[in-house]
């Protein structure tokens, strides 16, 4: 087990996309180490069945967790949290911490009452959003774009790819027929694109997505287990707060330069993981 002060968060993804969480925590909780895990080489999620992306998440991981023992798990994927999360549960006694699009938040704040929902098309999809309407946002008018590039976009923008704008205006029209005021980014991918999308689409008032609400969740369950992760003198924010960056496929081009321009440069960035072996992952190191 890990001994020293400092908490460690695990951040799981299918891709870059848990990285919009990832600073958020940061943010939140500067004393926190974190782990990254990717699975790129499972990338996207939205295209395959549930019974895959269940056993795929649970055996990375469960992998991840042997070599990094960490306080928190972050599914910072909303297309793996509507489906894995009981499995999860019933493996670790890890708190485990998922995202869902933050329809409850938009309904809050919208003026109009018109609001877009923005996510991946299996996201879209799923009964558990009906329910989240239902539940959140009855009294709204609830556009809903499932689309299937947007991922890729942001994946491809990690080496430097721009956002193709006009298929992104294509993409997100609806929404501006629609008159929507509120953008929920119901994807962890989506605030990476925050700049392109608000090019797009000028008239959107609010932004929102799940990333300071799962920070604040975060802060609570380490609370719990008396730990913090916000900086002390003995504790204090890493210039390299991500201790490991392991995707389980090849490491998307230029990714560390990328994590650095969100305030998470890695120490150490491992590719085709666990297949490969991770230097950060020595027995010395954890
Ligand atoms: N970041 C994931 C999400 O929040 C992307 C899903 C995918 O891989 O399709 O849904």
């Amino acid at each position: 087990m890990k001994t020293d002060a400092c908490p460690r968060v695990l951040v799981f993804d299918s891709g870059v996309g848990g990285l919009s969480v990832a600073a958020s925590v940061i943010r939140h909780l500067p004393g926190t180490e974190l782990v990254y895990l990717a699975d790129n080489a499972g990338f996207p999620y939205g295209d395959q069945p549930e019974s895959v992306v269940v056993e795929r998440c649970c055996r990375l991981i469960s992998d991840s967790l042997a070599q990094f023992p960490c306080d928190v798990i972050i599914v910072a994927c909303n297309t793996a949290s509507t489906v894995v999360l009981p499995h999860l549960r019933a493996m670790t006694a890890i708190p485990v911490v998922g995202v869902v699009p933050a329809i409850k938040p938009a309904a809050a704040v919208t003026r109009n009452g018109r609001i877009g929902l923005l996510a991946t098309p299996a996201t879209v999809r799923r009964p558990y959003l009906d329910n989240l309407v239902d539940e959140f946002a009855g009294h709204c008018q609830v556009e809903r774009i499932g689309h299937p590039d947007l991922v890729r976009w942001v994946e491809e923008s990690v080496s430097g790819t721009d956002v193709p704008r006009k298929d992104l205006a294509d993409a997100v029209a609806g929404f501006h027929r629609a008159g929507v005021d509120t953008v929920v980014l119901g994807c962890t991918h989506y605030p990476l694109l925050l700049e392109a999308l608000r090019d797009v689409l000028p008239d959107v008032e609010f932004w929102v997505d799940s990333g300071d609400a799962i920070a604040r969740r975060v802060a609570f369950l380490l609370d719990e287990q008396g730990k913090s992760g916000e900086a002390s003198r003995d504790n204090r924010a890493s210039e390299q707060p991500v201790r490991a960056a392991l995707f389980s496929g090849p490491a998307p081009e230029g990714v560390a330069a990328f994590m650095a321009a969100l305030g998470l440069s890695p120490m150490a960035v491992c590719a085709n993981w666990p297949a490969q072996a991770c230097p950060a992952t020595t027995a010395a190191s954890v």
